[in-house]
């Protein structure tokens, strides 16, 4: 079975370990934002598909900042995927949730995709589909590390990594970094909503350099 992101992909995202979570409610916002999270070592983004300024949002960074590694976070509707795929500059994308339609359109599509699952029954179902990367959210409000170490039990050997998101933040990125199915991890609290709207581009920059250096001292220290 073909799996459902590469390899090359899952290597890419690992290596940087850390995303940011974006959320822009203004397209004016996202090269200076993503130039910030750059300058603070974070090169990989899910830029979520919640807000009308989104899409042109992706096109702006895709052209103006080409170092970043641009995810697409919030598929949960028919076509996205396909659309998703023909945008320049889109590397990934994740869901919040399973959806087998939309799994089912990102490998049409060829969009390399990691669902999000929650339970031992979405990640059987994300591995009946072809998926070894998965999103894992909400993962504070699941239960955090302890409960991703007991639902992870079963699934061990079949080497699925998961993506921690919902409720991470500096005080607990680093227990998430020291248990190695951890592809990498992430979250919005480098970059706020609120901090976009104020461009508090320098909080931001600091906030990431933060998140890289506690990632890279576990993981490569
Ligand atoms: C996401 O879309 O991945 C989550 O909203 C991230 O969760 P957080 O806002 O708690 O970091």
């Amino acid at each position: 079975m073909k799996l459902v992101m590469s390899k090359e992909i899952q290597d890419e995202i690992a290596k940087e370990g850390i995303l940011a979570v974006l959320e822009i409610d203004d397209e004016k916002n996202a090269v200076p934002l993503a130039k910030a999270l750059l300058e603070g070592g974070v090169k990989i983004i899910e830029l979520a598909l919640r807000t009308k300024a989104a899409y042109s949002s992706i096109s702006l960074i895709a052209k103006e900042v080409p170092q970043m590694y641009i995810g697409i976070g919030t598929i949960i509707e028919s076509g996205q995927a396909a659309m998703i795929k023909n945008t320049d500059g889109v590397r990934f994308a994740v869901s919040p949730g399973i959806n087998p339609e939309i799994v089912k359109e990102a490998i049409a599509a060829d969009l390399p995709f990691a669902p999000g699952v929650a339970t031992p029954s979405e990640i059987d179902l994300a591995i009946t589909l072809g998926c070894r990367t998965l999103k894992f959210f909400p993962a504070e409000g699941m239960g955090g590390l302890s409960y991703l170490k007991s639902v992870n039990g079963p699934y061990n050997h079949l080497g699925v990594k998961y993506i921690p998101l919902g409720g991470i933040t500096v005080d607990n990125l680093a227990s998430y970094a020291e248990f190695s199915p951890v592809l990498a991890v992430g979250g919005s609290w480098m970059a706020t909503k609120e901090m976009i709207k104020a461009q508090n581009w320098a909080e931001i920059t600091k906030r990431a350099k933060e998140a890289k250096e506690i990632w890279n001292s576990v993981r490569h220290g």
